[in-house]
């Protein structure tokens, strides 16, 4: 409520506003948008831990600035302030760069700037020594950020896409003065090899100290990026009075219970520039500025803008995104880009319960944060493709996100398509992790196949799009046949975690990932896992060869069966028969092997990836028929389905979502994503799937704070709640949406550019069980329709008849196995 007065308040003052709004569309859909949906853990009010990650400050869609507060979370042992924010930390700064809902090492929270009211006992290069508590709740709306701090200032910002202006109110101490701290980063409490680093940088002031410009140079970070830097140019609305730029030694980064060493305070100088070091030099010393403003200055603004080629073009940005001084023409733009870009898609006259309201609009505002939109700063190669950066990671989106984007934002899906291959022209490999300008990590498959694969199926192959599909291919071929050089990663050694197939010497020899076997040295890390995702790999490069490179279509579609390898036939778990297991490269497994068991966590070097064997076995989404048939036929297919639903199965950790549920079903996680969805393969079972939906909304989404059951991952989690309220879920990589049920009586979405899917429903308030259908005027007995079906239709869209029954309508053909294929193989 707070929230709303706040943004009524700012939205009556603004006059001109900077860009046009649809004009059809008018309606202020931002109302809805609670930036901290996500900051905060479920069953931990004011903590982070267990949270989405989701990053609460002023940007853009896919902005390359985001804005917002970094802080020191104090335990250690469960938070890393990923999106830079914490609910409970302390502030050390605002910076420029940060990722939404990540997990793993913390990446960026560079450019900062610190407001200090006293120097007493600072040290300026010890942020423990003047971090602040905060002592108001922050407020954050689409395009604007506050927080107030115990030192009596308060600071309010916003951003466009490469800028951000803040504004420093200063109530209570006499002394004012800005600390800029170009070693400052996020820390990280875990993951200490992939922790960031601070190598070198330099800082330049004008004469009269009201503006400064340079570079940082960090390393570090998830993708353990190499030495890179980022540019930097700002300036004050008030000539400070005295300015000071400083040196110190370079310090390590922050880690948990490491006993932080003594810090040396630095060395000041009246120079108008300060350097770390050589260039090159990646132990440079840590340099900032202090820039110390009159006595009476009461509010004081600074620009801040970004580059990635060098300071001058940062400073560009400022004079091209930031003509005005005042932070409301900006808030105004921010919320005109975010109705226009994202909100407007999806637009309902059913206004009857804002909580769902909140939870539609705040997941599509997380779910257009990420990757960051770099065109045109791109600082490896010159290149006239669209740049993007920060896919962290493709593991996470390509399972619905990507597919989003397709169907409502076919030109940006395009152009993110377009920076991957551009990527794969300059680095060999497109990213499934990439962030700082760097591919890494790699989680299971090489899953930007699936993502193109998904824009080709999906019309993004009409010329108008500007993908070279021939380069398009070569990159999924690259990922399908070149072994990536091995980084050695201590979470598992045994073959690259930067890019491409890891253990693909496996995929291509055995036809499966082999288990890892410490004397004989052969096999790999998350051998199950790996085997399942490269399959579905595979069937996205037949599908996409099935056209561009006929010769390739049996011989990929047959790779893809590769899982039917480790299934063991008369392998019992949970009176089920039929598993995947993990077996060595003769062919063996282990006789204590229970499907049940991932290992030690279900992470890097287990048979399973953040996810348990139990759940890996249902993700064989392009040949569901063979599946169901190795598990004995529909009705034991559908008891196992029902299998993963009952608490208290999930035994051990199951490594990320942890903590939500204690089914072997883990809502809070990617590998579970379509698991609910299943029951619409078998026959009259479609009611289950919407049974499912409802419980598993109903019990874990929220418009709250805790309002996702697990880390955002980039909008992962949110765009697979918002197709459900939009009641479809499309089969990533084939022709298919399954049909769910729709939580709106009505819904227009726009699709494909220039046309408009209508969903509309009767009976809601009765029940969400379909009781009949039309698609397109036609009456539908089938749980899926086709993308043609949505974007092609003659408008008519999909209208569902519900109710409380829960109606076996479904009786016309279950969704097609397109990767259909038994090899015989009978372990
Ligand atoms: C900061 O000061 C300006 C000018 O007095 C005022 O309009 C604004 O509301 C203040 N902001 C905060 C957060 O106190
Ligand atoms: C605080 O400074 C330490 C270095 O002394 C650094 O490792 C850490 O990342 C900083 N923390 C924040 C939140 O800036
Ligand atoms: C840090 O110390 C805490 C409290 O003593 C302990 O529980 C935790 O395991 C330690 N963490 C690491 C990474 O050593
Ligand atoms: C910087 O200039 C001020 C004012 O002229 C002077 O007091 C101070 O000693 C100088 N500092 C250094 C490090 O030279
Ligand atoms: C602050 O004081 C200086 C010098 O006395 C004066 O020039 C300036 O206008 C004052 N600024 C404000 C914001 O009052
Ligand atoms: C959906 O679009 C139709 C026209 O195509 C319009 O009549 C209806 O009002 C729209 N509904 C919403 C929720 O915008
Ligand atoms: C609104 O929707 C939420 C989320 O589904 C639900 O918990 C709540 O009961 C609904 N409120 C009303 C009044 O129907
Ligand atoms: C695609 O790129 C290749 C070189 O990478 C080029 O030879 C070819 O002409 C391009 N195709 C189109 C349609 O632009
Ligand atoms: C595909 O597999 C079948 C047998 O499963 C085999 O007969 C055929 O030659 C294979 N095709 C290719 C292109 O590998
Ligand atoms: C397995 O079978 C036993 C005995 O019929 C039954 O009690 C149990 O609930 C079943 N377990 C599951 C997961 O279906
Ligand atoms: C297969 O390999 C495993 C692991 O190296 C080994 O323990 C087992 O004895 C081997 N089995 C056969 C039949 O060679
Ligand atoms: C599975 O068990 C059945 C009956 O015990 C046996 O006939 C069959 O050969 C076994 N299949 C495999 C692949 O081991």
């Amino acid at each position: 409520m707070l929230l709303r007065l706040l943004k009524a308040l700012l939205l009556s003052a603004i006059v001109t506003p900077t860009l046009s709004i649809d004009s059809t569309f008018s309606e202020d859909l931002t109302e809805y948008v609670d930036p901290f949906c996500g900051t905060e853990g479920q069953g931990n009010p004011g903590s982070a831990a267990g949270g989405g990650n989701v990053f609460p400050g002023p940007a853009l869609p896919f902005g390359v600035v985001k804005f917002g507060i970094d802080t020191t979370a104090f335990d250690w042992t469960n938070v890393d302030a990923n999106a830079g924010y914490t609910p409970d930390g302390f502030v050390t700064g605002v910076s420029m760069l940060h990722e939404s809902g990540t997990g793993g090492a913390p990446t960026y929270g560079f450019v900062h700037q610190m407001p200090l009211s006293t120097l007493e006992n600072v040290n300026v290069l010890d942020n423990f020594t003047y971090m602040q508590e905060r002592v108001e709740p922050d407020i954050a709306s689409v395009g604007y950020y506050k927080t107030v701090l115990a030192n009596g200032v308060s600071a309010e910002l916003t951003a466009t896409a490469h800028a951000g202006l803040v504004q420093y109110n200063f109530t209570t101490r006499d002394e004012r003065h800005i600390l800029v701290d170009v070693s400052h980063m996020l820390p990280s409490s875990g993951e200490a090899q992939h922790s960031q680093f601070y190598s070198n940088g330099f800082l330049a002031r004008s004469p009269d100290g009201s503006k400064y410009q340079g570079y940082g140079v960090y390393r570090g970070g998830f993708s353990s990026r190499p030495d890179a830097p980022v540019y930097f140019c700002a300036e004050f609305d008030t000539i400070p009075e005295h300015v000071q730029l400083f040196s110190g030694p370079y310090t390590d980064p922050y880690w948990p219970n490491s006993t932080l060493p003594h810090i040396d305070p630095p060395v000041f100088t009246n120079a108008t520039s300060v350097s770390g070091g050589q260039t090159y030099y990646s132990y440079a010393r840590r340099i900032g500025g202090l820039f110390t403003f009159p006595s009476n200055t009461t509010t004081l603004k600074s620009k801040i803008g970004i580059s990635f080629i060098n300071s001058d073009k940062a400073c560009q940005f400022i004079s091209s995104e930031l003509t005005s001084w005042s932070l409301e023409p900006y808030i105004e733009s921010a919320v005109a880009r975010w109705n226009s870009e994202v909100l407007s898609k999806v637009t309902t006259m059913d206004k009857s319960n804002t909580t769902l309201l909140e939870m539609l609009y705040s997941g599509l505002y997380k779910m257009h944060l990420m990757p960051s939109d770099r065109t045109g700063e791109n600082q490896n190669w010159e290149t006239e493709e669209p740049s993007y950066d920060d896919f962290y990671t493709l593991w996470d989106t390509f399972r619905c996100l990507n597919s989003y984007l397709v169907l409502t934002a076919p030109k940006r899906a395009a152009d993110i398509v377009r920076s991957l291959v551009d990527i794969w022209r300059w680095e060999r490999f497109m990213p499934d992790g990439r962030s700082g300008n760097y591919n890494g990590r790699v989680q299971g498959g090489s899953n930007a196949d699936n993502v193109l694969a998904d824009a080709y199926i999906k019309g993004l192959s009409a010329p108008e799009y500007g993908i070279n599909w021939t380069d398009a291919y070569a990159a999924m071929k690259t990922d399908a046949e070149l072994v990536p050089y091995n980084t050695f990663d201590y979470g598992d050694p045994t073959g690259s975690v930067k890019e491409g197939r890891g253990a693909l010497p496996d995929w291509l020899s055995l036809g499966y990932v082999s288990m890892y076997d410490p004397v004989e040295g052969t096999g790999f890390g998350r051998c199950i896992s790996r085997t399942i995702e490269y399959g579905l790999n595979d069937f996205a490069l037949s599908q996409v060869a099935k056209d561009l490179a006929p010769q390739d279509h049996v011989k990929y579609l047959n790779r893809s069966a590769g899982w039917q390898q480790i299934w063991q036939h008369n392998l019992t778990s949970l009176n089920f028969t039929g598993f995947l297991a993990p077996l060595y490269a003769n062919g063996t497994r282990d006789p204590s092997y229970s499907p049940l068991n991932c290992g030690v966590w279900c992470s890097w070097s287990d048979v399973t990836y953040e996810g348990l064997p139990w759940e890996y076995t249902w993700s064989i989404p392009y040949d569901m028929s063979t599946l169901i048939a190795f598990m004995g036929g529909s009705e034991l297919t559908e008891l196992r389905l029902d299998a993963i639903f009952i608490p208290g199965l999930q035994d051990g950790s199951v490594g990320a979502g942890n903590g939500a549920g204690t089914a072997i079903f883990n809502p809070g996680n990617e590998p579970s994503f379509g698991t609910p969805f299943l029951y619409n393969y078998l026959p009259k079972r479609q009611w289950k799937s919407v049974m499912r939906s409802r419980e598993i909304v109903n019990e874990y989404y929220t418009n709250g704070r805790d309002g996702v059951p697990g880390n955002s991952d980039a909008g992962a989690l949110e765009s697979w709640m918002v197709w459900n309220l939009i009641g479809l879920y499309p089969m990533v990589t084939q022709d298919v949406y399954l049909i769910l049920s729709p939580w709106f009586s009505d819904l227009n979405i726009s699709v494909a550019g220039d046309k408009t899917l209508k969903i509309t429903t009767e009976g809601l308030d009765q029940g969400p069980y379909i009781q009949s259908l039309t698609v397109n005027g036609e009456s539908w007995n089938k749980s899926w329709v086709t993308h043609g079906d949505l974007v092609g239709g003659d408008g008519g869209g999909i209208h569902f008849v519900l109710g409380s029954e829960q109606t076996e309508w479904d009786v016309g053909d279950v969704p097609p196995s397109p990767g259909h294929m038994d090899i015989g193989i009978r372990n």
